[in-house]
């Protein structure tokens, strides 16, 4: 899209430990079983104790670019939002599959009035996603969604990354979307 001015105040980028963040709602990059994994999964899971995987075992799974919201038990935030992204294949197949779930968890963020939350870089792990593309994905979907109107109630999104290649790769491609 073509950048303009007004919304770069609603985006940031850290690095660190998603579980740490008390943020309203974070986002897990979960599979389609719901069934807990490594990575962020991992973390998510030990980090907010085993209640969390029973909750998530009643939802019934989770379609690949969809997300479902759950408790977030021991875990300092509110809500954890559980979105499966896509293993990557090819461009052209995974990217309408990541943007969605990215929509999808915004969606239930701003139902579930969750105004602060945090991502981490969905499909980039075990899934093989490449770091930049995935991010130019991720920021182009966010700022779609906080150009509509059930994207007015949300204050803040983080971009929560944990490796050197994520972070270069959001501080080279934020910018050009959200300009400073
Ligand atoms: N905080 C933030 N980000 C983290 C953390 C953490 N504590 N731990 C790992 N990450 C980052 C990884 O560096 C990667 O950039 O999360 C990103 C997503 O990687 P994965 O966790 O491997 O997720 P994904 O590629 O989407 O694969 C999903 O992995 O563990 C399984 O159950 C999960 O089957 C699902 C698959």
């Amino acid at each position: 899209p073509t950048p303009i001015q007004g919304f770069n105040d609603k985006v940031c980028t850290i690095q660190g430990d998603i579980t740490k963040l008390q943020v309203d709602a974070i986002v897990n990059a979960a599979n389609r079983g719901l069934r807990g994994g490594g990575g962020v999964d991992g973390a998510i899971q030990r980090a907010a104790g085993p209640q969390l995987l029973k909750e998530c075992a009643t939802l019934g799974g989770c379609e690949t670019g969809s997300a479902k919201i759950t408790g977030a038990y021991n875990l300092p935030c509110n809500k954890v939002i559980h979105a499966v992204g896509p293993i990557f294949d090819s461009l052209e197949k995974s990217e309408p599959l990541l943007r969605s779930c990215y929509r999808k968890s915004l969606s239930l963020a701003a139902e579930n009035d969750c105004k602060t939350v945090a991502f981490p870089a969905i499909s980039t792990g075990v899934y093989g996603y490449p770091s930049k593309d995935a991010a130019l994905a991720a920021i182009r979907e966010v700022y779609s969604f906080l150009k509509k109107p059930e994207g007015q109630k949300l204050e803040k999104i983080i971009f929560c990354n944990f490796l050197d290649k994520d972070v270069e790769a959001y501080a080279q491609i934020l910018p050009t979307v959200f300009p400073p």
